[in-house]
């Protein structure tokens, strides 16, 4: 929530901001706003409520004096609503000062009234502005903006990242942050900063992770880092694993478009390396690996989409592994007191690798003794870092703020640990094995013939424009299907969807149906040796026979679901715990065409953003 960018060196910072920005535009778009000090040491911004079109359009009605040192942030409104007012940057010290904030500073109340005691005048009514009159009034004791900064920080509680630059020291941003990201672009003759890695792609792959509770200083030539004490910190440098154009439309009508596109492909990838001869290598897992060995129970943690990719996690590791799966939304899990020891396998899932509740769930558990395993779609992220050991999705850049690839890059990283625990407590054979990798390693081309197969979904999309409410049901893995189909409908389409175990229904939502009613069910196979098939069917007829119009989902050559389907939509066979996965690039694409017909704004729907970096 909020991105944030700062940059040295040139004297085009403009540019860059508003490049940066325009990729971090994902994070927040209620309003944007840059800083910038020219080659004179003088300090200009501008800032705009509503998307960054609008500040690029103004900017190129009325510029502001270029320079070779800026900050630039797009917000997610928090404290004070989406107006020009409460943009950042905030300017303090007479507006010599300039600071952005992503986070939230939860004891802003005392120090606002302590700084409006000594005289401070507010312009804004966020908590973010308490951080740049503080920063300033340091600054006057220090006449050093690192120092300040380091002062400000031991006042605030809460979350945040914050940039600061003081037109008294052009050519010097600098950075803190606790519990929200910020990552250095190491350039030549310039630096970078951003609330992740695609703020520079575009100019450097080299970044440095900054630590939690640390301060970094950029200059064009060096970049330094301390921690909140003051002594000298160490970050780890890395290599951005994609370039600029993976974080481009390329031609596709939005990125979600693209994204949905790029599903076999984030499978493919994650794959990539983990499966050899019907064996896994989770090289991953190495720093667990003995711990591994006497796990008794998993509790998976995670929030939204990813927490329905745990579901499906659960359905596989118990039944390959033998081995219990609990799943939690990880703002629920350390409120209540949950039980854990070392043998204890806490597997958080997050594609930005920020998500604040995650996070705050990954600490609580390893401050309790479980270790825990990441499953992350992005580097120098801070939840693998704060984790035992991290297996990366390698889905790519998501930029669209609903997720769509990483949904499945997710769950086949967690069917990869499932695989990975049978093999290691050895209840599956290795026959059995090779049969679940073969599966996994033809998903990605059974997706491709979904997605290219998918022209009712478009169709059926546009017909059901007026639609006020959908229902999806499924079984067993559908039913984590179901779960995501209906999320992406009331995030894209704004429309009131709701997903249900098919067997629930008769306990109650059964009285949500009535005449002409939408309800997308997810099929199992008739193949399943659980025998659900007949009694989805039979729930499909309980619907039908109250009114209800039915979309059904299901696999090739399964005639018994066409007599009481309203629609059929065909996915390729594969085996009962992988075929469901097949149902996820429909439903995706369902919501994106619906959302699309409404003229709404796919990629970017109202009150979101990507990554919630706030509890
Ligand atoms: O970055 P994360 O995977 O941790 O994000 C978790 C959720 O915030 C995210 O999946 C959210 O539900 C999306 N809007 C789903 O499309």
């Amino acid at each position: 929530m909020c991105g944030i960018v700062g940059y040295v060196g040139s004297a085009r910072s403009t540019e860059v901001l508003l490049g940066g920005l325009r990729r971090l535009e994902y994070r927040g778009y209620d309003s944007a706003g840059i800083a910038v000090i020219d080659a004179d040491g003088a300090l200009s911004s501008a800032k705009k409520a509503g998307k960054l079109q609008v500040l690029a359009d103004e900017l190129a009605e009325h510029p502001i004096a270029d320079g070779p040192t800026g900050i630039g942030h797009t917000r997610w409104a928090t404290h004070g609503g989406p107006t020009d007012g409460n943009a950042h940057p905030h300017l303090a010290d007479g507006g010599r000062l300039a600071l952005i904030h992503n986070g939230i500073i939860e004891n802003f109340a005392p120090l606002k009234a302590e700084l409006l005691a000594e005289g401070v005048e507010f312009t804004s009514e966020t908590d973010s502005e308490v951080a740049a009159h503080l920063v300033a009034r340091e600054f006057r004791q220090t006449h050093d903006l690192t120092e300040a900064m380091r002062r400000t920080v031991a006042l605030l509680e809460g979350a945040f990242t914050l940039l600061a630059v003081h037109a008294d020291q052009p050519g010097v941003v600098v950075g803190a942050r606790r519990n929200s990201p910020l990552v250095v672009g190491l350039g030549d003759g310039e630096n970078f900063l951003g609330s992740d890695v695609a703020a520079f792609v575009s100019y450097t792959q080299r970044a440095l992770a900054i630590g939690q509770d640390q301060i970094v200083t950029i200059r064009p030539d060096s970049v330094s880092v301390i921690d909140f004490d003051g002594n000298p910190a160490d970050a780890s440098e890395f290599e951005v694993n994609w370039d600029a154009s993976a974080a481009e439309k390329g031609g596709w009508s939005s990125f979600m478009a693209k994204e949905i596109s790029e599903e076999p492909e984030a499978v493919q990838k994650t794959l990539l390396g983990r499966v050899h001869d019907g064996a896994i290598t989770l090289h991953d897992l190495e720093p667990i690996a003995d711990r591994l060995q006497q796990v008794d129970r998993v509790i998976v943690i995670a929030c939204g989409t990813a927490a329905y990719a745990g579901l499906l996690g659960k359905y596989a590791i118990e039944q390959w592994a033998r081995v219990p799966v609990e799943v939690e939304l990880a703002h629920e899990f350390r409120y209540r007191d949950p039980v854990l020891d070392g043998r204890t396998l806490v597997v958080s899932i997050s594609q930005s690798g920020e998500t604040m509740d995650t996070l705050m769930a990954v600490k609580y558990a390893r401050e309790h003794g479980a270790q825990v395993l990441s499953i992350c779609n992005t580097q120098g992220a801070t939840i693998p870092r704060e984790s035992d050991a991290v297996i990366y999705t390698h889905a790519g850049p998501e930029v669209a703020v609903a997720s769509t690839k990483a949904f499945l890059a997710q769950g086949v990283a967690l069917y990869l640990l499932g695989l990975h625990l049978a093999t290691l407590r050895g209840t599956l054979s290795s026959e059995e094995i090779a049969a679940q990798v073969a599966e996994l390693e033809a998903l990605p081309p059974k997706l491709q013939q979904t997605i290219d197969d998918a022209a009712d979904v478009t169709t059926l999309a546009r017909w059901m424009a007026d639609t006020r409410s959908v229902l999806f049901l499924g079984r067993h893995v559908g039913y984590p299907i179901a779960l995501e189909g209906a999320l992406k409908l009331k995030e894209l389409a704004y429309i009131h969807a709701e997903g249900f175990a098919a067997g629930e229904l008769k306990h109650g939502p059964i009285a949500l149906i009535e005449p002409g009613q939408i309800v997308f069910v997810i099929v199992p196979s008739p193949r399943d040796p659980r025998s659900l098939h007949p009694k989805v069917v039979s729930n499909i007829q309980e619907i039908r026979a109250r009114g209800a119009r039915v979309i059904a989902i299901a696999e090739e050559g399964d005639a018994a679901v066409l007599p009481f389907a309203d629609e059929v939509l065909r996915i390729p066979l594969a085996s009962p715990l992988i075929e469901p996965l097949l149902a996820v690039a429909p439903l995706h694409m369902f919501a994106m065409e619906l959302a699309t017909a409404k003229g709404l704004d796919v990629d970017q729907p109202r009150n979101l953003a990507k990554s919630v970096t706030v509890e």
